[in-house]
């Protein structure tokens, strides 16, 4: 509808039409959009909005026919192309309709018309442009059934890829020389269904994986004499500011006998062993050792970038990509809290966790899910098909980002009241961040960042910034006792993805696509 109110709006005595405006049959054929003024015959800009073929001619004819996906897809895409031409119709329509009503109303035409002769024609343009609102809506009605048979397309697309993977996963065990007779037995009795497999205990990264570009800290939590101690894919790592200012990431272990480094100082952009005093650059290397005759000494170190208020690494063995990805909050955002915690759960537990909504009335019953009702259905609906999209019924956006990271936004209406709006009907929005880090085989360090669309004094509000955290727990902590005890579960050997459903869409994709990497697959599922 906002096409419709932008292009009422136009200075419409520019457009003059070249076919005939039939209320009962709507507008038929191509138009052509002409400038008055200037070079008359002329398409203008304009005309290029408009003059779009009618696709009808073209859809494909399977009328009776049983469709296999590729076909069903191809009739969405149709059906679609078919909208697009019928709202631009509806605009039109609504476009001349208008042009005349400013006719009918032009001052110099009134002195030649009755005012009974002028009440008439309005009346019926009133009845035209009744009848145009009319067709919008059908045509809204429309859009709205062609994305639901595209959803139900995705959905149909995604099962076939969940089922071509488990019947992988049966061939590849039948043909293993441990599976015994039995299990391959089982395995061939048990119908075909819709699981992934991620049953404990909790594996040892893939190497893969670590072929990213990790955040590992906020900005503002390293000063040019403070070190960050992480530990990333197993490994203990130290950050901290070199003599130029840029961070550096280092093995957290001095050469010498193995002290932690963090538990040491920075002096001059060097990190201090605090047993017996080496240093090191921000590059591992050692470059002062008291007390003896210096040698040639290096430690370990990881590509480390800084940007828009994050410290980057990439632990992998390949060479690191040239761009680091962006994760600032759309533009009118202000970043209002900046959080990290270190969790006991697996990153890709974590991961599952907060790409799922529809958790929230049934555990977040005491933070801001409070009050909610159980919705009758909820859905991930993905526009394209990729990793993005929004939840039904909840005004949210959310997106997963590769390798760690979740994006969401979260349309406020009424303070606990989040259904029955889409995200852009909002006035105020909250903006979330969460970067999941592999830590360990059974830990995670999350950052988080809240940023707010609205309230910016809040900002300078004193100790906020514990208030934000207190929350921030306190909704962590709901999901935490249910995440660990899947964790215990999956180590004992249960699938924690055994039965997914409609609204576990982003949280298989996720999956789809973390195994598409440790598979080594050249093409990655869902990428831009
Ligand atoms: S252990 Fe670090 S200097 Fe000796
Ligand atoms: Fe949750």
């Amino acid at each position: 509808m906002n096409a419709i109110a932008t292009a009422s709006a136009l200075t419409l005595p520019i457009f003059c039409r070249t076919a005939k405006l039939d209320s009962k049959k709507g507008l038929k054929g191509k138009f052509s959009v002409l400038a008055v003024f200037g070079e008359v015959e002329k398409k203008n800009a304009w005309s290029a909005i408009f003059d779009v073929e009618d696709p009808r001619s073209k859809v494909p004819h399977y009328k009776g026919k049983f469709l296999d996906v590729y076909q069903a897809l191809e009739v969405a895409r149709y059906d679609l192309q078919y909208c697009d031409w019928r709202a631009r119709q509806d605009v039109l329509t609504i476009m001349l309709l208008h042009e005349k009503v400013v006719e009918v109303l032009n001052p110099l035409a009134r002195e030649y018309k009755s005012i009974g002769t002028m009440k008439k024609e309005l009346a019926e343009l009133q009845d035209e442009l009744a009848e145009a609102h009319r067709q919008v809506h059908v045509s809204e009605a429309r859009v709205s059934t062609a994305l639901e048979k595209l959803a139900f397309m995705e959905e149909l697309v995604n099962d076939r890829l969940l089922q071509s993977r488990s019947t992988t996963e049966v061939s590849e065990a039948s043909s293993s020389p441990s599976t015994s007779a039995k299990s391959f037995n089982e395995e061939k009795k048990r119908p075909p269904r819709k699981s992934l497999n991620v049953s404990g205990p909790v594996q040892s990264f893939h190497p893969n994986l670590k072929n990213f570009w990790y955040p590992v800290a906020f900005t503002t939590d390293l000063k040019h004499d403070t070190m960050i101690p992480i530990e990333c894919f197993e490994e203990p790592w130290v950050i901290f500011r070199g003599k130029d200012g840029k961070p550096g990431c280092v093995q957290n272990t001095c050469a010498h006998r193995s002290c932690p480094l963090h538990l040491g100082s920075v002096n001059e952009g060097r990190i201090q062993c605090p047993y017996h005093g080496w240093e090191y650059t921000t590059t591992g290397k050692c470059e002062k050792m008291p007390s003896t005759r210096l040698l040639n000494v290096k430690i370990k170190s990881v590509p480390c970038f800084e940007k828009e208020g994050m410290i980057w690494i990439w632990p992998g063995n390949d060479p690191p990509s040239a761009t680091l990805p962006s994760l600032l909050p759309p533009p009118g955002f202000q970043v209002h809290a900046e959080i990290v915690m270190e969790l006991p759960i697996e990153h890709g537990l974590l991961l599952d966790n907060l790409l799922d909504l529809a958790h929230a009335p049934f555990t977040h019953t005491s933070t801001f899910a409070k009050g909610w009702s159980v919705p009758s259905l909820v859905k991930f609906l993905t526009p394209g098909s990729g990793l993005q999209g929004y939840w039904d019924p909840y005004p949210i956006d959310m997106e997963f980002r590769p390798p760690c990271m979740v994006l969401s936004t979260i349309g406020i209406s009424k303070p606990g009241k989040l259904e029955g709006q889409n995200t852009s009907q909002c006035a105020t929005h909250l903006h979330q961040l969460h970067v999941c880090l592999p830590s360990s085989k059974q830990k995670t360090r999350l950052l988080y960042r809240m940023s707010l669309d609205f309230a910016p004094f809040l900002k300078h509000v004193p100790f906020m910034q514990y208030l934000w955290k207190h929350f921030a727990e306190q909704v962590l902590n709901e999901d935490l006792r249910l995440v660990l005890g899947q964790q215990e579960r999956m180590n004992s050997g249960a699938n924690v993805w055994n039965w997914p459903v409609s609204y576990d869409k982003l949280g298989v994709r996720y999956r789809i696509w973390r195994d598409a990497v440790e598979r080594g697959a050249k093409q990655l599922p869902f990428s831009r």
